[in-house]
């Protein structure tokens, strides 16, 4: 079906045009109709005039028809889909968008009266959130030269809002798959359970961490010396938030997080490098380093900061920073090439949207 959007204004003009005529006219004459309408039943129910059953059927269902579709025209004028449509979008376009969002979301559409170019495109990106609609807009106006998955990445993060404002608590209740980061705190009394040491051999200080990741280290740093000759080294591991504040201060900005935001308080993450290289950069072009980030999903590891994606999580390339999440996660944050910061939006927080309706 086609549409012509001058064509529906002009259809909307003539009907309201019509009712004002039409209504005084119709309630001026409301007596005489019923009177008329009474004496054309007379006529018709009268025993001679049987033969007026079928045109007066014919012509009674004509008007019906005639009723039902203006009904509808009105009905389809004033939908999500007719309002969209009026705003410039191309009919395809006015549905799919309709087939995402939210009434609300539709209606603050509607009171901009404005085309957006991005709004469908953004439909098409891998981790559209559709409660997040509004933001990917007002970001890409304010970064207009941002590919469209950029915004769609830094909004889903929260890199569009104010960092303290927005900061929340984390969720511990998600165990493996809890999130820390800039905007995610853990309270200063937070400690994890199950904290337990790794062996002298593997870790240069006394370090501890959650007793699944001592478990996959493990695993991990002897498949690593089969493969590589090398032997992987703990640096840190559990640190506590007075731990986490002297850390601050020690390293270079970028390379710390503020106490409190920091996923080595939570006791799933180490940093690692190697007894043949035990500073973090040469530590990061080595064949071990090499080995650990391409396989160390398979031991239920993430590469938690990666090099091409700091704009999303905000801190700087951590060659050595690894974060453990179950080999599921983990298989599915290497394979699609995300951040744990985007994995999370999207998998664990953003799974309450409709299904897009093409
Ligand atoms: N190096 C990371 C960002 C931390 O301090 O937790
Ligand atoms: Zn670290």
């Amino acid at each position: 079906m086609r549409y012509d959007r001058d064509k529906l204004d002009k259809i909307k003009e003539w009907s309201s045009r019509q009712w004002t005529v039409f209504k005084p006219w119709f309630l001026k004459r409301w007596r005489s109709l019923s009177a008329w309408v009474a004496r054309c039943w007379r006529v018709y129910s009268a025993p001679d005039n049987r033969w007026l059953t079928v045109p007066c059927t014919v012509a009674a269902l004509l008007v019906l028809l005639v009723l039902v579709k203006s009904c509808q025209g009105i009905i389809y004028y004033n939908s999500n889909e007719c309002k969209v449509y009026r705003l410039g979008y191309p009919i395809d376009e006015a549905r799919a968008i309709v087939g995402v969002l939210s009434n609300e979301q539709i209606d603050s559409l509607v009171v901009r009266q404005e085309h957006d170019t991005i709004a469908y495109p953004l439909l098409d990106e891998r981790y559209f959130i559709a409660k997040n609609f509004d933001r990917y807009l007002a970001f890409h106006k304010v970064k207009t030269e941002a590919p469209l998955t950029d915004v769609v990445a830094i909004v889903n993060v929260k890199g569009d809002l104010d960092r303290v404002e927005s900061a929340t608590p984390c969720d511990t209740s998600k165990g493996y798959l809890m999130l820390i980061n800039g905007r995610h705190y853990l309270d200063k009394d937070y400690k994890p359970a199950n904290l337990v040491p790794f062996e002298k051999t593997y870790t240069y200080e006394h370090n501890r961490a959650n007793s699944a990741v001592v478990d996959a280290f493990m695993a991990l740093q002897r498949d690593c010396k089969k493969q590589t000759g090398a032997q992987l080294m703990v640096n840190s591991a559990y640190r506590s938030y007075e731990q986490q504040i002297d850390t601050y201060k020690r390293n270079e900005k970028g390379y710390a997080a503020l106490a409190g935001y920091s996923e080595h308080q939570t006791g799933l993450a180490i940093d690692v490098t190697s007894l043949q290289h035990p500073m973090r950069w040469p530590f990061d072009k080595s064949k071990e380093g090499i080995w650990m980030r391409e396989h160390c999903h398979e031991y239920g590891f993430i590469l938690r900061y990666p090099e091409r994606q700091s704009h999303i999580f905000g801190f700087a390339y951590e060659p050595w920073h690894l974060r453990y999440v179950g080999t599921e996660t983990a298989r599915k944050v290497h394979d699609e090439d995300i951040t744990f910061d985007e994995y999370y939006a999207f998998y664990i927080e953003g799974t309450d949207d409709k299904p897009l309706k093409r």
